[in-house]
């Protein structure tokens, strides 16, 4: 036994100290710290917060190695504190172990719930919502004030995330009361996902640690509150007489409800309320403040670059602008945490068993050897270009890859394309007085999901030209990336002609 693990080649990393290992090397945002140690120790590099072995992998050539040939191996999940509590004890799939029951849940989601017919047929509630957001943008238009588009990106996808997963909105009455609440909730979750708990890295009393600095009562708070609002949804649905009307439609709940009725998704595992709890759970942390997110870095890069931004507007081209973003400013800098199902090798260096993986896509997406001039916001690299984000170019994952991908690709693209399409043709926009394109604040602030520290504020300015040509701009868009883009497959010609005669109604 001794013998054999001498011959192990472990990959290089930082000197750890006794205890805390190398947690004094780590800053606020761990993947900023991550990938100035890697610089010194390589791009297959192992760290140790505390006690547990922890592989950050920082170059495409390595990305591929673990995902593609080490795929199975490496698509385990470690049980972290924050995941475990968030999501009623791993019954999401995100933070599941790789096994029979992540199995049984990814296919309900792909096959039912995240499909891209599932997706198509929710079309109206996007379209609605969007065009409810720029209504409420000009009213800031015609105010000449600035708007903070942090937030209204953040309601808009929480409104449409509500109204497909429980059928409404929460600008609705019945959750009106919950909305900016339930957004802030969502918010602290997506942060504490992020964080380091003390038991995730020293097993045994760890957890003392983290009822000292008080993370475990902060933790359990946002449970329990989230957990209040998921269980209204869920016993609106469930009461009596409920029937769904042709305007309601069925939503994810409704979907789920049925299915639970039938026994279960793998006739072993019966779905309880807490399964259906779990999912939305999946569905918001996972969906719908990753989507504002991202969007929100994209218009604070757009308004840095004013060339970009007039050229998006003029060329009708935005998947570049959409995938240039991802790259630069991906809203999972590190992808979600793995972990080693078996021992296998990575550029010649043993990765143990149990050892949490994470690839720092964000270190990646900066490498010169990946990319030419990889700090440029520059989307015209993808004009005809291949690379696409189905997880098979390992220098581009803002999804992850392998069978571990995210299953909310179709809607996260849909809602940001078509939001953007909007927000760009329908304004061109001004930055707050005295203020130039260096100050915008690009600083990042640590989560599952990395935002932007400050919220992005802009002046939108309502072109002169009249509506029709707007939404014939955005209804042309639509339609060219219908036929380009391979996963925005729900735009087509009835859509095109559909915002047309509302235009010319
Ligand atoms: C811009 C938006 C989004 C981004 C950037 C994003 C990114 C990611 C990434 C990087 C992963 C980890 C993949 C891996 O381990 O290889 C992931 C997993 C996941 N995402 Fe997303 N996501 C987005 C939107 C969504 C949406 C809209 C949903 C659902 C409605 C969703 C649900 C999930 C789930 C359930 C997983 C776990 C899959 C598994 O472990 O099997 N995501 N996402």
């Amino acid at each position: 036994m001794q013998k054999q693990k001498q011959r192990l080649w472990l990959p290089p990393g930082p000197r750890k100290l006794p205890i805390i290992g190398n947690l004094h090397q780590i800053g606020a945002v761990p993947h900023q710290s991550f990938a100035e140690m890697s610089k010194k120790h390589g791009p297959v590099m192992l760290v140790h917060p505390g006690f547990v072995p922890k592989l950050i992998v920082s170059s495409a050539d390595a990305a591929k190695e673990l995902l593609k040939a080490h795929e199975l191996d490496s698509c385990g999940r470690p049980p972290l504190t924050g995941a475990g509590e968030l999501s009623y004890n791993y019954l999401n799939v995100a933070f599941t172990a790789y096994g029979d029951y992540w199995r049984v849940m990814r296919r309900l989601y792909v096959i039912e719930l995240l499909s891209i017919k599932r997706v198509q047929s929710f079309r109206f509630i996007r379209e609605e919502e969007v065009e409810f957001l720029i209504k409420s943008i000009s009213e800031f238009s015609k105010l000449g004030t600035p708007v903070n588009l942090s937030e209204k990106l953040i309601s808009l996808t929480a409104d449409v995330t509500g109204r497909v997963a429980f059928g409404k909105s929460f600008k609705e009455r019945e959750y009106e009361y919950f909305g900016a609440d339930f957004e802030e909730e969502i918010h602290e979750a997506v942060v504490m996902l992020g964080n380091f708990a003390a038991a995730d890295f020293f097993p045994y009393c760890g957890w003392i640690v983290d009822r000292i600095t008080g993370l475990h009562r902060r933790l359990e708070r946002n449970f329990k509150k989230l957990d209040a609002f998921f269980q209204k949804v869920l016993d609106d649905h469930l009461c009596s007489g409920r029937r769904i009307t042709e305007e309601e439609h069925e939503d994810i709940i409704d979907v789920l409800i049925k299915i639970g009725k039938y026994e279960t998704a793998s006739g072993t595992e019966k779905i309880t309320h807490n399964h259906i709890k779990a999912i939305l759970m999946d569905i918001f942390l996972g969906g719908s403040h990753t989507t504002a997110i991202s969007m929100a870095w994209a218009m604070a890069e757009l308004a840095k670059n004013p060339r970009v931004i007039k050229k998006a507007q003029e060329e009708i081209r935005n998947s570049a602008v959409v995938k240039e973003n991802w790259r630069l400013q991906p809203p999972g800098t590190l992808l979600a945490a793995r972990e080693a199902i078996t021992r296998f090798n990575v550029s010649g260096y043993t990765i143990d068993p149990k050892t949490q993986i994470q690839v720092n896509v964000w270190a990646i997406w900066r490498d010169p050897n990946a990319w030419e001039n990889p700090q440029e916001f520059y989307p015209e690299r993808f004009l005809d270009s291949p690379i696409d984000f189905k997880g098979q170019n390992y220098e581009f994952l803002p999804f992850g890859s392998g069978r571990r991908i995210c299953t909310g690709v179709h809607k996260a693209v849909a809602v940001v394309e078509l939001t953007l399409a909007n927000l760009l043709y329908c304004f061109a926009w001004k930055l707050p007085e005295g203020m130039t394109e260096e100050d915008i604040c690009m600083e990042e602030e640590a989560g599952i999901a990395v935002q932007k520290k400050v919220p992005l504020k802009l002046i939108p300015v309502e072109y002169q030209c009249s509506s029709e040509s707007k939404m014939y701009k955005v209804a042309v868009y639509l339609y060219l990336n219908a036929k380009h883009h391979i996963t925005c497959k729900d735009i087509n010609i009835t859509t095109v002609r559909r915002i047309l005669e509302r235009v010319f109604a």
